[in-house]
């Protein structure tokens, strides 16, 4: 039998987002929810992907050249993945891959990505190629910019390296940062966010007022940097105050929602250290950092936002099972 299974972080943004697309840095860390990939080889000559998770059920897929229009969307970052890889080595056998998530897509905690490390990892694992992880990034990195034309690849980063990371766009700064522990609460908004048309409303913001905007990357260019110290030293209040700046800018950015400024001041209320929303922003999760867990849980709970309970700093992308 020839079965490889993989599995990959999900990612929390922890500073820098947005700024992030224009070539400054972020700071990334992974979460102990995971998504798996399974490969296995099968008669025949195509690839079948089920992905129940994303209502994708015995999709065909080809050997290579998948067109990514005519693919269905749950199956395009796989089918992006497959024709990077078939490009650089051929894949001249039928294929069953499976996914499996532990969280849900609407989260935000990048389950695209993961599914792109995953299949490519796996891939590697299955044709016996010693793959170095930044050969890993470029062709997942690739196959994200296939499918969505942007992003800055950073949820590629934490998916692969694992940890929490100090990144810039297209990886060229890829480092992992030394935390000693970090005590975040997550709380979900319930709506789903759409980074591409949010990225959109940042651009269309940044062709109206270019040097604002421009400013406004800056000022959270110098939160990421004095964020980075503060965590490699422990000093979780200073990073709470900067989480409460970098949430300001990105307020200012016009990314922020009702429903995730309510998460964020009952959590301030909750005597936390600092709040911010994660990720894109309009839905998706947002995270605050106290000492007192429990008590900040409860005021999220208390405006209706949804606890996810997660590790952060969690392993990158791993071999789980092999049978070759
Ligand atoms: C989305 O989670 C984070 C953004 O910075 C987009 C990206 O970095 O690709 C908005």
């Amino acid at each position: 039998m020839n079965i490889v299974e993989v599995s990959t972080p999900g990612k929390l943004m922890l500073f820098g987002e947005h700024a992030v697309v224009y070539g400054k840095p972020c700071l990334v860390t992974a979460v102990d929810q995971r998504m798996r990939v399974t490969i296995e080889r099968v008669r025949g000559a195509g690839i079948i992907l089920e992905a129940p998770e994303v209502g994708v059920s015995g999709q065909a897929l080809k050997l290579g050249g998948n067109d990514l229009e005519k693919v269905p969307r749950g199956a395009k970052f796989v089918a992006a993945a497959i024709n990077n890889w078939a490009a650089k080595y051929p894949l001249a056998t039928g294929l069953l891959i499976t996914t499996k998530s532990e969280f849900l897509s609407e989260f935000g905690f990048g389950s695209s990505s993961a599914v792109t490390v995953g299949l490519i990892k796996g891939l590697s694992e299955l044709w016996g190629k010693d793959m170095g992880k930044k050969e890993l990034f470029d062709l997942a990195y690739q196959s994200v910019l296939d499918v969505q034309g942007v992003g800055s690849g950073f949820d590629l980063a934490a998916a692969i390296w694992g940890g929490t990371v100090y990144f810039k766009t297209g990886g060229t700064i890829i480092e992992p940062v030394a935390i000693k522990g970090l005590p975040l609460v997550v709380g979900y908004t319930g709506v789903k966010a759409d980074t591409a048309t949010l990225v959109q409303a940042v651009a269309d913001q940044k062709a109206q007022f270019p040097d604002l905007v421009e400013n406004i990357f800056e000022g959270i260019e110098q939160v990421v940097l004095k964020a980075k110290i503060c965590l490699e030293n422990g000093d979780l209040e200073t990073t709470g105050k900067l989480m409460n700046i970098n949430q300001g800018y990105l307020e200012s950015l016009g990314v922020g929602t009702v429903v995730l400024a309510k998460l964020i001041y009952a959590a301030r209320e909750a005597h936390t250290w600092g709040a911010k929303l994660s990720g894109a922003g309009g839905g998706d999760c947002m995270i605050a950092l106290g000492a007192d867990s429990e008590k900040i849980e409860e005021a999220l709970d208390a405006v209706g936002g949804r606890i996810i309970k997660v590790k952060t700093g969690a392993e990158g992308v791993r071999v789980e099972n092999k049978e070759l």
